[in-house]
């Protein structure tokens, strides 16, 4: 199936494969693991460029791993499919160890994003939902209806770097309880002061916390880092894929760490970015940073 075809565009999906499967990193075998499965599309261009190879797909998402099995149907046998979070990873890949590569494309997909249910949009009226994993108890009406006033300004700035969080907290509280997604961004638009030519959407940054916070974005990435070494071969690669500014810093301190260490090579010195035909094909790649890193021979962890 085509990217067109599907709704599904899988960002940087060149210069992913250009740094996971270079002939230095002895690409055709071993096994790789796609932590954030999706629509497939990374996993079918590691499937199709390494004929030895098998994946493991984990994905948090049950509805987006169920969709890339099905997209994946012609690689059957060669993909495992893994229900759950990729700080996993040790349970997921267990039996294929140690691995070729690694890849993560952090955040949610297209798909996600335009399904109303999922509570993911501003601009779609739904549920305040937001979870990848709809097993989990969590859900964004639990911060926005019962969290406190200072807890959910706090979320606002620490997670999506928002000016007027303590504003748009107070606004939130006067107005509980908040129906639905579409509710919470007439609030946050009328908390925060109006601008001419506003660059994104007022509720953007909101959202982007909110999701953040009930699916532990960053508390799973920081497991995925620490893990990682212990999983790859030496000469295994390590992609990772971020669209937010504090995702890529725990990314470039944790490749920075451990290549201090001797544990790797840095693949990319300085962040890699979407090329300027790729933003105009799909504008939300803009946002995209990619990094990454080759394990090396160095015992792990070092005693
Ligand atoms: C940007 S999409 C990945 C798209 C994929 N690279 C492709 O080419 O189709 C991110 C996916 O990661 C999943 N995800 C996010 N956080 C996760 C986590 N902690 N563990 C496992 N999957 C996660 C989301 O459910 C979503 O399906």
């Amino acid at each position: 199936m085509t990217e067109a075809a599907t709704g599904h565009y899988s960002v940087m999906a060149d210069e992913m494969e250009g740094y996971l499967l270079s002939e230095a990193s002895g690409a055709g075998h071993g096994a790789y693991c796609d932590c954030t499965a999706g629509e497939g599309g990374y996993a079918r261009r590691i499937l199709r460029r390494t004929s030895g190879s098998t994946v493991i797909a984990i994905d948090c998402d049950r509805a987006a791993l169920d969709r890339c099995r099905r997209r994946l149907s012609e690689f059957r046998g060669r993909v495992q499919y893994f229900h759950g979070s990729f700080s996993k990873i040790a349970d997921a890949t267990s039996g294929h160890l140690p691995l070729a590569g690694i890849v993560a494309d952090l955040g949610l997909s297209r798909l996600q994003l335009a399904d109303a249910e999922r509570g993911f949009s501003f601009r779609l009226e739904g549920p305040l939902d937001m979870r990848f994993d709809r097993s989990q108890e969590l859900r964004a009406a639990d911060l926005v209806n019962r969290g406190g006033e200072r807890e959910l300004a706090n979320l606002l700035f620490r997670l999506a770097d928002e000016r007027f969080s303590r504003r748009i907290a107070r606004a939130v509280m006067r107005a509980r309880p908040v129906r639905d997604t579409t509710h919470l961004a007439q609030i946050v638009a009328a908390a925060v002061p109006r601008r001419g030519h506003r660059r994104i959407h007022a509720a953007t940054r909101t959202f982007q916390a909110l999701r953040m916070a009930v699916n532990d974005e960053l508390g799973a990435l920081g497991a995925l880092l620490e893990l990682a070494p212990g999983l790859l071969a030496p000469g295994g690669r390590f992609v990772v894929v971020s669209f937010h500014s504090g995702e890529d810093r725990m990314v470039k301190h944790s490749f920075r760490r451990h290549a201090a260490a001797g544990i790797y090579k840095l693949l990319t010195r300085r962040v890699v970015r979407p090329s300027a035909d790729e933003v105009k094909r799909n504008p939300p790649s803009r946002s995209a940073r990619l990094r990454a890193a080759c394990r090396t021979g160095q015992e792990f962890p070092i005693k």
